[in-house]
């Protein structure tokens, strides 16, 4: 099937991001509790690999104020997009994008000026066997982002500058990555995994 990356689009009002925000389980959630969420507390966030941005969509509809990284210009472009059309779409999603900031540049680069609490990483997952599984949505990001292979090195400069906690999400049956400590501890999601690298 021919992939047209012009198509991808990315909407926080509708879809799977709308949809999670109106239906979703607040704060009892994998990723909230991975980040750590819990007890009333809201750290600071950054998300070093913003990709459509509906992790730290999600995470800033809870209350949590975001900074987005990423690297890639048609992906920011697509973000940056989405963020000012959920901004006209009603108040109530003005409030929470106002509290996303959105970064163009490589996270290795800036997460050291940036002096981060708490960092979330999401790199291009390794391919699967069954390429079919994959979504056709995920298909087109890594059709213009690629592979992401130097994730080690981005989870090297995280571990080094998040003063509280670095949030690794993987696939949730793939090998730990290579060339990192083990994770004080493990969050499964649905399909997905939280590696969570207390600082
Ligand atoms: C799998 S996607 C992230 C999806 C995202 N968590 C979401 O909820 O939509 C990975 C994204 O991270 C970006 N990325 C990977 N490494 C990066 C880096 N070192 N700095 C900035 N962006 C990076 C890629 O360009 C890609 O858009």
């Amino acid at each position: 099937m021919a992939l047209e990356p012009e198509k991808l689009v990315c909407d926080f009002t509708g879809g799977a991001v709308g949809h999670r925000f109106r239906h979703g389980g607040g704060r009892g959630q994998a990723l909230p509790k991975a980040v750590g969420m819990k007890g009333g507390k809201t750290p600071d966030i950054v998300d070093a690999t913003a990709g459509l941005g509906r992790d730290a969509f999600l995470l800033a509809s809870l209350g949590a104020k975001v900074t987005l990284i990423e690297r890639s210009e048609k992906m920011h472009q697509l973000l940056h997009e989405g963020m000012e059309r959920a901004i006209a779409e009603s108040s109530e999603f003005a409030e929470i994008i106002a509290r996303m900031t959105l970064l163009l540049g490589d996270a290795r680069d800036l997460l050291p000026d940036l002096a981060p609490q708490v960092v979330l990483i999401d790199p291009m997952h390794p391919p699967r066997k069954n390429s079919a599984l994959v979504k056709k949505e995920m298909r087109l990001i890594r059709q213009i982002v690629g592979a992401d292979e130097d994730s080690v090195e981005l989870m090297k400069v995280a571990l080094a500058t998040a003063s509280n906690r670095v949030v690794l999400k993987w696939p949730q049956r793939a090998e730990p990555m290579e060339g990192i400590k083990a994770p004080s501890h493990q969050i499964t999601g649905k399909s997905t995994r939280y590696d969570v690298f207390i600082t």
